[in-house]
């Protein structure tokens, strides 16, 4: 017998789909709120081609799976978010870049790297931007889900762009930062509330890190220099480029949102890793940082988790920096495994009582089993299970407008959405879950007529595009 060994993701619900299709209304499965209007976008990797070299999840071609709900129906549709890279391998009619796994491909004639466009999508100042932590952010056009193309800020933007830019509710401001294996190690920009790129800064780091996300509170923002570290003198030892350094510490820089390093603070604490925040906030004398946080991390550097299996499952913790004492507190807030924590965002940067994440589940690969509702004034939480062999994604909060105000009432009235798979029919649905009672089922449960393979981050945006 002849076996293959077939990369896990590049098989079953983390295999990518070829078809771009665009639905009539769709089979419901509950009542779709009626006061529910507009679009939930998700994107992940899709890879177009055959990879070449190993494959990493983080390497798949952007693909952006699109709900649109209005009147109690909805319509689906997908598409590729069409990259330089994505165009040129499309003509030629395969993959032409490795990913992260493979050295860097400096005789590659279109650039040693690819912007995939696969991470995240913002909705900021009438643009709706697909993000990749790499490169330029892509504007694309709701609801169709066509690329208009990169988006550079008028040619202001002069850094790479985080996956995970924080608009801050109140001033309308964008937030956001890149990272660099060359100096500047970091930069950071604020771009203003009608969509106008203000100022970018460089931020003084001692070696370069990979760092996916920040925090914003209503004065402050938190940079995370964790030690994952790049070091290309250490790859020309053949050892890897990207690596957990357990030794060194975690560093937290505290900056005035329109400061630039010369007013930064820094704090320090153990080693840790964190890929998302949840939420910060100032409380007296305090910011506070609440993320998912793990001992150490394996999903870039496949060294230094020995005597660690358990470092790379994260919890959420909550940091206490006190910028009068100059003192750190660090306290894990739950035993539940969970990320791609998420709050309701008009209160971004404010202190909430609740927050939202993954549920980890039990399984080699990062599968989400159900979504977990943070009390965090009462210490508390609750779960949503989605079931039997069901798996969904990152559940983003939508709240609920009030139609004759205009306004949400209650931090937690609104919903949760997510994409749920099924392992057993191999079908994929979007289901809204009730955000004050997340226990019970979902009031919804929209059937997609295409699988939905398991991807990063979404976005809700309202029916005002
Ligand atoms: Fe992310």
């Amino acid at each position: 017998m002849v076996t293959t060994a077939v990369n896990p993701y590049l098989d079953g619900n983390f295999a990518p789909v070829h078809k771009e299709i665009i639905t009539d209304t769709l089979k419901v499965i509950g009542e779709l709120p009626p006061d529910l209007s507009g679009m939930f976008v998700r994107n992940g990797p899709n890879p177009q081609w055959t990879p070449i070299g190993q494959y990493h999840w983080f390497d798949g071609d952007g693909m952006l799976h699109g709900v649109r709900i209005s009147n109690g129906k909805a319509t689906y549709r997908n598409r590729y978010v069409r990259t330089r890279g994505w165009k040129i391998e499309h003509e030629a009619g395969k993959a032409i870049w490795t990913g992260l796994l493979e050295p860097p491909q400096r005789d590659n004639p279109y650039g040693s790297y690819k912007n995939t466009a696969n991470t995240a999508l913002v909705w900021h100042a009438g643009q709706f931007l697909a993000l990749w932590e790499g490169g330029a952010p892509h504007a694309i056009k709701l609801p169709e889900l066509e690329t208009i193309g990169e988006y550079t800020y008028n040619g202001k933007l002069i850094s790479p762009f985080t996956a995970h830019p924080k608009v801050d509710p109140v001033t309308g401001e964008m937030m956001f930062f890149g990272y660099s294996f060359s100096p500047p190690y970091l930069q950071y920009g604020v771009v203003s509330a009608s969509g106008e790129l203000l100022h970018t800064v460089p931020i003084d780091l001692p070696i370069p890190v990979m760092m996916h996300d920040f925090a914003i509170t209503e004065n402050y923002t938190i940079f995370m220099d964790l030690p994952l570290t790049f070091s290309t003198e250490r790859m020309q030892r053949g050892e890897p480029l990207m690596m957990f350094e357990r030794d060194r510490p975690s560093r937290f820089g505290i900056l005035p949102r329109h400061g630039d390093n010369s007013n930064i603070r820094w704090f320090e604490s153990p080693a840790c890793y964190i890929f998302h925040t949840l939420n910060a906030y100032e409380e007296k004398d305090e910011v506070v940082l609440i993320a998912c946080r793990m001992n150490s991390t394996t999903v870039l550097a496949s060294e230094d988790s020995q005597g660690d299996p358990q470092g790379n499952i994260p919890h959420l913790h909550r940091w206490h920096f006190n910028l009068s004492s100059g003192t750190v507190r660090e306290e894990m807030l739950d035993d539940i495994p969970s990320e791609f924590p998420r709050v309701n965002e008009n209160l971004l940067g404010r202190k909430t009582q609740y927050g939202y994440a993954g549920r980890v589940a039990k399984s080699s690969m990062p599968l989400f089993d159900g979504i977990a509702k943070y009390d965090l004034h009462n210490g508390t939480s609750q779960t949503h299970e989605f079931g039997q062999g069901r798996y969904g994604g990152e559940a983003v909060f939508v709240p609920r407008v009030s139609s004759s105000q205009g306004e949400t009432k209650g931090e937690d009235n609104g919903w949760l959405i997510t994409f749920v798979y099924d392992h057993a029919s191999e079908s994929s649905e979007l289901v809204v879950v009730d955000a004050q009672d997340v226990t019970s089922q979902p009031v919804a449960r929209v059937l997609i007529p295409q699988r939905v393979p398991y991807g990063f981050h979404g976005a809700w945006v309202f029916e005002e595009y």
